[in-house]
């Protein structure tokens, strides 16, 4: 039994549930309320001094998690913890990684910045890393990744024969290759144009070599589903089968999913970073051993 103690913000109880096994640790019970006027209540309902605080905390959505989660991290300082780490599934505010246009707000770095002002250390699923070599480029806390590539790998040996992985930008290639030479499946990237949040045009390389595959696009993200969208009508067009549609976080913007559904995608998995119907692969696991890899690092370095 560790010193730790996790508290599961809403939705979060069944990775709350992994990361108390892995770690040893207690779990903690956490009040939460919105006051009439729109502010918020936060209490931590068992004491925290001296122990190392976990919170648990998907980040989809992230405007109204931001604030409660501070408070929770305010909380658990203010009544001595020894540390305070965040477990994110999924990150929030890592696509804005730079000014595309003059005095747009780079959120990436100022969120990070804000989530390093809090939390000691940070773990978190398949980060949004496309110009970035990693988190620690723009977190000051400590931050562990969990790479969902293996874990998409095995869902593609167990579900598709003959298998083209396909990723939609020329970003996804290092890891679209990865998934591929895991899965021993050839792989394919797709040039991307977006013009707007909901404007997404691909193009096909030639694919004929490739005639008896059966596609299976890989993406970290699927929001608004435009880039699926887009890659699925390609190659239909191309009189490919049917492709699989492998997000690793479902954020799945307003009716994204049933309109990747209606645009002629084949099965729709994602990781469950997210909670979603779609979810089929599994990184409770591995976020679990992440943190507990964070918390043996952090108590050698006290
Ligand atoms: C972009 O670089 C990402 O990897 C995804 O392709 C993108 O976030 C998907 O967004 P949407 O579903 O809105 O096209």
């Amino acid at each position: 039994m560790s010193n730790a103690i996790v508290f599961a913000f809403p939705g979060h109880d069944r990775l709350a549930t992994a990361l108390v096994a892995r770690l040893g640790a207690e779990r903690g019970r956490l009040a939460l309320h919105d006051f009439p006027d729109g502010e918020s209540y936060v209490r931590l309902e068992m004491p925290v001094a001296g122990r190392d605080v976990v919170l648990v905390c998907g980040l989809h959505r992230p405007n109204e998690k931001i604030v409660p989660l501070l408070f929770a991290a305010g909380a658990a300082r203010d009544l001595g913890a020894s540390s305070v780490g965040l477990v994110a599934p999924y990150l929030a505010y890592m696509r804005q990684d730079r000014r595309f246009e003059p005095g747009e707000a780079v959120t990436s770095a100022t969120f990070a910045a804000w989530v390093s002002s809090f939390a000691d250390w940070l773990v978190t699923a398949e980060p949004h890393l496309h110009r970035r070599g990693s988190l620690a480029d723009i977190y000051a806390a400590r931050t562990g990744v969990v790479h969902a590539g293996e874990a998409v790998a095995r869902w593609v040996g167990a579900h598709v024969r003959n298998a083209l992985i396909i990723g939609p930008d020329r970003e996804s290639e290092r890891w679209v290759s990865e998934v591929a030479r895991l899965a021993g499946a050839p792989y394919l990237v797709l040039e991307k144009t977006r013009r707007g949040e909901r404007a997404v045009e691909v193009s096909l390389p030639d694919i004929a070599a490739h005639a008896g595959r059966t596609p299976v696009l890989v993406d970290d993200i699927i929001s608004t589903a435009r880039t699926m969208i887009a890659a699925v009508r390609a190659l239909r067009e191309a009189r490919m089968p049917a492709p699989a549609c492998i997000g690793v976080h479902a954020v799945f913007a307003g009716p994204a999913y049933e309109e990747l559904q209606a645009a002629g995608a084949g099965i729709i998995v994602t990781c469950n970073t997210i909670s979603h119907p779609s979810n089929a692969i599994d990184l409770d696991g591995a976020l679990a051993d992440a943190a507990a890899r964070m918390a043996g690092a952090l108590a050698g370095a006290l």
